[in-house]
């Protein structure tokens, strides 16, 4: 009975095994080859068992580790108290945190069971096909017995199958039919099954992208990116195989174990009595083992996680690392990351060792003792052999599906962690919602900060403003100085929404910006931003990122308008040329330009420049300057951010903060620059100017002449 598989389908069947995490395999060859290996090598639920699983698991996580992120890392983005809460659990003791977790095991699971809930029908239809094929290959250990008993006597071309004799011809064709049947039907499992697993996936991610897009500023300002990412594509395709492989690997498992034992109740009700006494056992060892593996693989992705953002770090600043001579520095970094991440996948292995090694023990009595007492039931003529060796293989493989049961379950746990970081996502209701409010159009009007007060979310001890009281009047070029860090940007980035102040309110045209879409606002208003932010295409597709539709001319003009036009066109593909990963192929002044370029071609009622000409050259300049003032004219509103004294003198008014956000100071350039005591002139000679360069001369040569 353990020499049925020839040693060369053997290993076939535990190739298909490791390269296909069971997926492509059918249910005979699943059961025949764990049968193989129970038996033939170790004895039943051997490690060698679980071998397949090993080699996919590690080939998986090999193949996404990069891509994978930390659960710690989301907790903190939580605004909530009680996400706050579970990030200051995950630091105190994340494996505990994770075991307190899992009580709630039962809802999570609904939960994640939930997103295949669209898929019903196909998954229906694959769960079909499962049980046609799962009950063709549990026809198998009763076919043998049949054989061996009918070896038995030699005189008849007969097959016995409940009291009927039938003929071997006639039922060797049905057997093949029916194994034909059995094929088909795992080929639709096999189909069907991948493709609810694409559409679940598919659906999972742009599900959890989308939801990001929607988050505001706030939540940006906490997450890292490599955590998104790992949500985005590993954890998502955890939760899909559990969902997915996982489940029907599972009622697989469920349908052979239901078969078999009421198979063996119906060979000898008494062998089956005793071969139950086996299930509490496993069962208790695998809810056990399951709920640990599940707190453990939870801290791996975690880890894996921190090495995705260690590695994102460490390649997007290969040239600051190399300048400071750091490599050896950078490697020590990633190599304590690996060292955490290897000492958590042995724990893993050590705690599968047990596993494995007590069920398999558990497995291996069971079985030997079923078959002395079967043994001795044949002798007794009680059983014939035929039937013993039926019921010891409806054995085996209720004795795997049981072992595939905890198998299941252990999965399970994993895809409830997995859909547990993703939901962490899903489920942030955003503090500042974009696409609410009135779509209001007439903006164009004045721009008035009234007695705000506001504090960033994320550095709730240091106020930025404590009572800002700005007005800026339609078709005005306003510029902001003032010192680093006084909160300038600041101003930009609650004019643009980006975050609600605590106190006070923004009115454009007398409409408050909490009640308007921001999603329509934004489209009105023009931002170029400090660092110049360019993605990795080309010059055109960037200039046209604002207007998708933007025509050749429009292009060209706001090219002009940006004084960015010759530069382009002096390069061999011009407007098709590659800027490189976030435009690093451009200099400083040309990416500033392109920048300016493409938020020109919106034509912005309100235009905001952050320092967005600091790095252009005296001519590129006042070409911009022309630009500002055609907008003036049109009635469009600026608002500059800037320290050099070329583009503050370009405004109409200035607005002068000090170091604590409180306004000192505003008027026209002229009057506060003739004045030597203006705000304006003291911040300057701080910054930059002829009159800083004499006093930092004169204070020089007095301290050469006081000797110090
Ligand atoms: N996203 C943020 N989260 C927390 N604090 C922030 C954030 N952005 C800025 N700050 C802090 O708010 C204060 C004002 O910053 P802001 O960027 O407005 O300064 P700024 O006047 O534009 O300075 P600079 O001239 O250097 O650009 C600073 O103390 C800064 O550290
Ligand atoms: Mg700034």
């Amino acid at each position: 009975m353990f020499n049925i598989i020839r040693p060369g389908l053997q290993r076939s069947l535990i190739r298909l095994h490791s390269g296909c995490r069971g997926s492509l395999r059918s249910p005979m060859e699943n059961v025949l080859s764990k049968r193989f290996v129970h038996l033939s090598h170790n004895g039943f639920g051997s490690e060698n068992a679980k071998i397949p699983c090993m080699i996919s698991q590690a080939h998986w996580s090999g193949k996404i580790g990069w891509e994978v992120g930390s659960l710690r890392g989301l907790r903190q983005f939580s605004s909530s108290p009680t996400r706050a809460t579970k990030a200051e659990k995950s630091e105190s003791g994340q494996e505990k945190d994770s075991e307190t977790s899992s009580k709630s095991s039962f809802s999570e699971i609904m939960q994640m069971l939930k997103l295949a809930k669209p898929e019903t029908k196909l998954m229906g239809l694959a769960m079909l096909f499962l049980c046609v094929s799962s009950t063709v290959s549990m026809l198998f250990p009763s076919i043998i017995g049949k054989v061996i008993d009918m070896t038995k006597d030699d005189s008849t071309d007969c097959i016995k199958i409940f009291n009927r004799e039938i003929p071997l011809v006639n039922f060797y064709v049905c057997i093949t039919i029916t194994f034909m049947v059995g094929a088909l039907a795992n080929f639709g499992r096999v189909v069907t099954l991948r493709r609810v697993g694409e559409r679940l996936m598919a659906r999972i991610r742009l599900r959890t992208l989308k939801k990001l897009f929607y988050q505001d500023a706030t939540f940006w300002d906490k997450q890292k990116s490599g955590d998104l990412i790992s949500r985005l594509i590993n954890d998502s395709t955890v939760v899909t195989r559990s969902l997915t492989q996982n489940v029907s690997d599972g009622l697989r498992a469920g349908i052979s174990g239901l078969v078999g034992i009421s198979m063996m109740f119906f060979i000898s009700s008494k062998l089956t009595a005793y071969m139950c006494l086996m299930f509490p056992p496993l069962i208790f060892l695998s809810l056990v083992f399951g709920r640990r593996i599940k707190a453990l693989s939870k801290l791996i992705q975690q880890q894996l996680g921190s090495l995705t953002r260690v590695s994102e770090e460490q390649f997007g600043f290969v040239k600051t690392i190399q300048t400071f001579n750091n490599e050896a520095h950078e490697v020590g970094k990633f190599k304590t990351e690996v060292k955490k991440l290897y000492d958590l996948s042995i724990k893993e292995g050590q705690l599968n060792g047990y596993f494995y090694g007590g069920t398999g023990f558990v497995g291996n009595i069971a079985i030997i003792a079923l078959l002395s007492m079967g043994t001795y039931m044949v002798k007794a003529g009680e059983l014939s052999v035929g039937d013993l060796s039926s019921f010891m293989m409806y054995t085996i493989y209720s004795g795997s599906s049981v072992f595939s049961l905890s198998n299941f379950y252990t999965e399970l746990m994993k895809g409830v962690g997995a859909s547990s970081r993703v939901f962490e996502l899903t489920n942030i209701t955003p503090l500042i919602n974009p696409v609410t409010g009135k779509k209001i159009n007439d903006i164009d009007g004045d721009i008035v900060f009234k007695d705000i007060h506001f504090k960033y979310p994320t550095r709730p001890h240091h106020t930025v403003f404590s009572n800002l009281n700005l007005k800026i009047k339609r078709g005005e070029h306003v510029c902001l100085v003032g010192p680093s860090g006084c909160g300038k940007s600041t101003i930009s980035q609650l004019l643009l929404r980006f975050y609600d102040p605590l106190e006070g309110e923004i009115l454009l045209n007398g409409h408050n910006l909490k009640d308007m879409s921001l999603s329509y606002y934004r489209r009105q208003v023009g931002i170029v931003q400090q660092e110049p932010t360019l993605f990795s295409g080309t010059i055109l597709e960037n200039l046209t990122y604002g207007k998708k539709d933007a025509t050749q001319e429009e292009v060209i003009k706001a090219c002009q308008l940006a004084s960015c036009q010759e530069f382009i066109e002096q390069f061999a593909d011009k407007y098709q040329t590659v800027v490189g990963s976030k435009g690093a192929s451009l200099s400083g002044g040309q990416k500033q330009r392109v920048a300016l370029a493409r938020t020109l071609i919106t034509n912005p009622k309100i235009l905001i420049l952050d320092e967005a000409t600091s790095a252009l050259d005296t001519r590129s300049e006042k070409a911009i300057q022309k630009t500002l003032i055609q907008r003036q004219q049109k009635g469009q509103t600026t608002i500059s951010i800037a320290h050099r004294l070329s583009t503050i003198r370009m405004s109409d008014r200035i607005v002068v903060f000090n170091h604590k956000g409180e306004i000192v100071e505003q008027g026209a350039f002229k009057e506060m620059y003739a004045d030597p005591q203006s705000e304006l002139n003291k911040l300057l000679s701080k910054n930059e100017g002829k009159d800083s360069t004499e006093e930092e001369l004169d204070e020089i040569e007095e301290a050469k002449k006081s000797g110090n």
